[in-house]
């Protein structure tokens, strides 16, 4: 197929270079959105009188009959053009003749992809927030019927103290709640039009960029023209909410790991989202969580693959630019997959409440409670955490709990003691005590699930 820029070269493309150039393969992705850019850059054409209305016509018939073409599979992308800008082009000439060979007035490829990209990516941000929705939708059911489900809380991975799965499962929602607002941040400074800043420089036609934006939903142009084809710091703005979406993921993921373990058995994941082993009859392995943990690594390089293709490019566009796409594609498509099977895992995922109380009984999670208790009765708070550090290592010696030592035992530590202490040290009421804004108590969750509701409304 012979170039559109073929008139100035002397020899072909060598074939080599050619596909190494080439970037359709990729960026046929963007049709839907080269061909409506296209549209309204046609019309504006026809509005300001560049092309005549007929023309418009001609054109927008032309590119909508491409699009009906590619989506009910009778026309095939050519895998010999360029990218997807020349192959639209070129396929408009072939249905229409020589009046598509006008809709590249006053456009370059430059603000083309420009324009298509933000306008490919503004979708795919806005399916990925309502994918996140989804999954904080189902930690949200999950945590509101697990409110007096109590485990223990960890720091160190160290039994610390008593919390509800509700509460735990909560933090989960106020990270992805951010993730949302990340991108909805980014969606705000990207929704900017580069269409018309032409190569770099802008045109000399009596053009309406203004006119195109508004058609396209954007809230306004780039207001400098190198910028507007220069610019992909949206590109990172998003990569990097993705790669902090991963990272949250992973982070749960661990946790479902270790969760589903024997060592743990918190949880048992659905047999839909567990693999078995060829070996071992009993395994039951929680893949997905393990491979949407493995996948974060790749969404942390598309990030670095474009901050790194970008710190060394001069002004204006340069080719580099190009490996913009396959990097901001894997991430979203991670990102898309990991969501994918994420909610319905979490969806489907039992909690196994006896176990994590348990879990919650050993571990002497209630010393610090312990220690509240004497500090509340007029003992200084490091005395009182001294005390209960002694009576802790008497129990290990003991080989006992805090609730099973006599008053006895307690009064030959401090005379503070008294009776009420065994109600004080449950692990129901240190639950029930943390009354402080935000904290695992029974109140603050519901407050909590509260805030989470008002969000997905
Ligand atoms: N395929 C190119 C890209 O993705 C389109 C822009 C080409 N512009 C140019 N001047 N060669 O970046």
């Amino acid at each position: 197929m012979e170039k559109m820029w073929a008139g100035r070269f002397e020899k072909a493309l060598d074939k080599q270079a050619d596909d190494f150039n080439s970037s359709i393969h990729f960026d046929k992705k963007m049709y839907k959105e080269d061909i409506a850019g296209s549209i309204k850059h046609a019309l504006m054409l026809s509005t300001v009188g560049i092309i005549t209305k007929e023309e418009y016509e001609k054109i927008a018939d032309g590119l909508t009959s491409i699009l009906e073409d590619l989506e009910n599979g009778t026309l095939a992308f050519d895998e010999n053009a360029e990218d997807i800008h020349m192959f639209n082009e070129a396929e408009l000439t072939k249905r229409i003749g020589d009046t598509g060979k006008k809709l590249h007035t006053a456009r370059s490829r430059n603000d083309q992809v420009a324009l298509d990209l933000r306008l490919y990516m503004r979708n795919q941000a806005n399916g990925i927030i309502a994918l996140l929705k989804e999954l904080i939708g189902a930690l949200y059911t999950q945590a509101e019927s697990n409110q007096g489900v109590i485990m223990p809380g960890y720091t160190h991975l160290q039994r610390a103290q008593p919390i509800t799965f509700a509460h735990h499962l909560l933090a989960y929602c106020m990270m992805l709640m951010r993730d949302v607002t990340r991108i909805e941040d980014a969606l705000k400074r990207m929704n900017y039009s580069p269409l018309g800043s032409c190569a770099l420089a802008g045109t000399t036609y009596p053009t309406n960029r203004d006119m195109v934006a508004k058609a396209l939903g954007f809230d306004g142009v780039c207001m400098n023209s190198i910028d507007g084809v220069s610019d992909r710091d949206y590109c990172i703005e998003l990569e990097s909410a993705f790669a902090t979406i991963m990272m949250h993921l992973s982070r749960l993921s661990e946790e479902i790991i270790l969760w589903s373990s024997w060592e743990f058995k918190f949880i048992e994941l659905d047999d839909s989202y567990t693999t078995g082993s060829s070996i071992m009859p009993q395994k039951k392995n929680p893949d997905m969580a393990e491979l949407v943990r493995g996948k974060t690594g790749r969404v942390y390089g598309d990030l670095m693959a474009t901050l790194t293709m970008l710190k060394g490019i001069p002004l204006a566009y340069n080719k580099d630019m190009q490996e913009d796409k396959e990097a901001i594609f894997d991430a979203t498509e991670t990102v898309i997959k990991c969501l994918g099977v994420f909610i319905p895992m979490i969806k489907t995922m039992k909690p196994i409440p006896e176990n994590m109380y348990a879990a919650a009984c050993k571990g002497f999670i209630n010393a610090t409670d312990l220690a509240d208790y004497l500090t509340k009765k007029g003992m200084p708070f490091r005395s009182a955490y001294k005390v209960v550090g002694t009576i802790v290592g008497e129990c290990i010696k003991k080989n006992t709990t805090l609730d099973k030592l006599s008053l006895e035992e307690y009064k030959a530590h401090s005379d503070i003691f008294e009776d009420d202490l065994y109600n004080e040290i449950s692990l129901e009421t240190c639950v029930q005590k943390r009354i402080s804004k935000g904290s695992t108590g029974y109140e603050s969750v519901k407050e909590q699930l509260t805030y989470v509701k008002e969000f997905l409304k």
